[in-house]
């Protein structure tokens, strides 16, 4: 193609309403570009219940569990004092009946204690794996239903990033985290309790040395919420990298880019350590608090006992349950610290996920939707009908100005114009990739919008230059727009395109495994196996995007005969490089700037004096 054009046209003309009918944002940064997206406040909650629903069964029981175990395992402090205060006396007395209740006892919740803890482990266990299941199943279907639109802006690394290192981070506190921090809680509660009927003043001094703990963990989690949101995105930003190089690996190679990419990569990587020693860091100095507080309360608090047992307040073995007790009490903040952090991490994440799951597609299915007439036998193809059509991706001005265009059921319009003009565009607009900003595209009358994506699926395919395979067998890659399709049904398709003969020639012919995006299938075989997918589809319309421009020329016939097959009977679009494929077209539009410059059949078109002409007669020369 030699057609120059002005890219897009001026923003200053289409302003008015560009944004404004659909609500869209008008400028300032793109939300999806971003790695958060933009959700109410308060739906990681409400995913986070809606997860959990389904298991309140299970959740009732595991708490049950975890206050039963709490409850035996508190006991034991109690059953020392007791020892001491009434059984060593009663020993005195030759009385062993207390001792003797005390060491029974002891073993009872021991081992009570023991047994719960499990079953509570295996219940916890059970909830977590459904949950997280569940959530990367749905992170899954939610960004395979959200429309092109957003994959355009919201990388695939980032979305790899959502269903592994956030839905990891959702593991650990789900696995680790929770169930201690319960446990903590519950704790803090039996022990408080107990303190008090211990000793009211041994009770208050606990209470009170809390006031610092509280003021220095809102502190540290106000600190760490902001140093994990950082950490999360900075190992985003690693996955991303990491996907991205490895989509675009064949550019990579070709341009030699492994020493910049190397280079970048390491320094993402560096700035999510440097994130991660930060956030370290914070933890250490809430360690090192923390337990200061904790030793002078311990002091304080061991120090008031004792005087009250010279007083002859207490008993002795109260004093030690009483020590007991408050070790217990804080031993476990250094885990709290580590608990804390896993909350805030997942908390990050858990955030990330509920603002992706929160998107709506923006191509969302009929509520009422409208099935099309049956197509007669001898005419497969469906009328078309841009129906003053205007669009604008959402990032970016306009793109194709206000147009009507129909093409007729049956017939074969070739689009030609220079790269940028707009010809994808209105290709995905009849594929309903996106939907018009204004105006309908109309399929034998009815707006797509009102087509169930089945009817949609059966009334137009797109094949692109791509020719992208899926893993899984050839019969398998030929039926994916027909699933059901028998395998009688899938070799009449690949020999009417004249794939059979290579397909048969593989080595496991129609049951060979093309492994992942076709490895060991060439690019032209790749077409053909595209081309006999849409011969079995059926559709009503066919969108050939630059179909066969990745050919070289002795594949290309074999290609060009399989695409007159494709096409006959069907209304077609056809995008192309090459002008050889123009010919077999009824008609051609040349596109320039989002506008149809030129519109007629080719031999018309090439007698005239318009661009095509130009086109036509450069190409001539060239083959000469
Ligand atoms: N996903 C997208 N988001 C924003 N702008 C896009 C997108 N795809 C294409 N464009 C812009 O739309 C214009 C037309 O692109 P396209 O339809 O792909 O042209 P063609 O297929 O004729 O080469 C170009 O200016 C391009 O930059
Ligand atoms: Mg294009």
């Amino acid at each position: 193609m030699t057609t120059t054009t002005p890219k897009k046209p001026k923003d200053a003309a289409t302003a008015p309403g560009t944004g404004a009918a659909r609500g869209r944002p008008a400028a300032g940064p793109d939300p999806v570009t971003q790695d958060r997206l933009p959700a109410p406040k308060n739906s990681s909650r409400t995913l986070l219940f809606s997860l959990l629903r389904p298991h309140r069964g299970k959740v009732a029981l595991g708490a049950l569990l975890l206050l039963t175990q709490q409850a035996a395992v508190q006991a034991v402090p109690l059953l020392v004092a007791y020892a001491i205060d009434s059984g060593v006396p009663a020993l005195r007395d030759d009385d062993s009946g207390p001792l003797t209740a005390v060491a029974i006892a002891y073993v009872i919740c021991a081992l009570g204690a023991g047994l719960l803890q499990f079953t509570f482990i295996r219940v916890a266990a059970r909830i977590n794996q459904s949950i997280l299941l569940e959530l990367r199943g749905r992170i899954y279907r939610h960004a395979q239903a959200l429309s092109l639109d957003f994959h355009d802006r919201f990388t695939s690394g980032r979305l790899i990033s959502r269903s592994t290192s956030d839905v990891q981070s959702l593991r650990e506190l789900l696995n680790e985290g929770l169930q201690e921090l319960l446990i903590i809680l519950v704790s803090i509660v039996y022990i408080g309790a107990l303190l008090f009927y211990l000793d009211v003043g041994l009770g208050l001094g606990a209470l009170l040395s809390f006031i610092p703990l509280y003021f220095l963990v809102r502190n540290y989690r106000r600190r760490a919420a902001e140093r994990f949101a950082r950490k999360s995105t900075a190992i985003a930003a690693v996955i991303v990298k990491f996907a991205e190089t490895l989509n675009g690996i064949r550019p990579v190679k070709a341009f030699r880019r492994e020493k910049a990419n190397d280079e970048a990569f390491g320094a993402l990587n560096r700035r999510h350590e440097l994130v991660n020693a930060d956030t370290n860091l914070e933890m250490g100095r809430f360690v090192v608090l923390s337990r200061l507080i904790a030793s002078t309360a311990v002091a304080g608090i061991v120090l008031w006992g004792a005087h009250r047992v010279t007083a002859g307040a207490m008993e002795i073995g109260a004093l030690a349950a009483g020590a007991l007790y408050i070790r217990r009490l804080y031993d476990p903040l250094d885990r709290f610290a580590m608990m804390l952090n896993n909350y805030q991490s997942a908390g990050a994440s858990l955030d990330k996920i509920s603002g992706l799951l929160y998107q709506r597609p923006d191509v969302p299915e009929p509520e009422r939707p409208v099935e099309l007439p049956p197509r007669p036998e001898a005419l497969p193809g469906r009328e078309v009908v841009f129906d003053d059509v205007r669009f604008a991706y959402r990032t970016g001005g306009e793109v194709l100005p206000r147009f009507r265009l129909t093409l007729a059921a049956g017939e074969t319009t070739a689009l030609v114009g220079a790269t940028g003009a707009g010809k994808s565009t209105l290709a995905k607009l009849l594929a309903r990739f996106y939907d018009p900003t204004e105006g309908r595209v109309l399929m034998d009358g009815t707006d797509l919008r009102e087509l169930t994506t089945a009817e949609l699926r059966r009334g137009v395919v797109m094949v692109t230059q791509e020719a992208f395979l899926f893993s899984g067998t050839v019969a398998e890659n030929i039926a994916i727009g027909r699933p059901d399709a028998s395998r009688d049904a899938i070799e009449r398709a690949a020999k009417a395109i004249g794939a059979h003969d290579f397909i048969a020639s593989l080595p496991a012919g129609y049951d060979t495994d093309v492994r992942k995006r076709g490895g060991r299938i060439s690019a032209g075989q790749r077409q053909l196996v595209a081309f006999a997918r849409v011969l079995l589809a059926d559709p009503a319309v066919v969108l050939l995007d630059e179909a066969t421009s990745s050919l070289d020329i002795p594949g290309e016939k074999a290609v060009q005969d399989a695409m007159v097959t494709v096409l006959r009977g069907r209304t077609a679009l056809l995008i192309a490089h090459r002008l050889s494929t123009v010919e077999i077209a009824d008609r051609v539009l040349v596109m320039e700037g989002g506008r149809i410059v030129e519109d007629g059949p080719p031999a018309e078109l090439i007698a005239g004096t318009g661009r095509f002409s130009d086109l036509h007669r450069a190409w001539r020369e060239s083959l000469a």
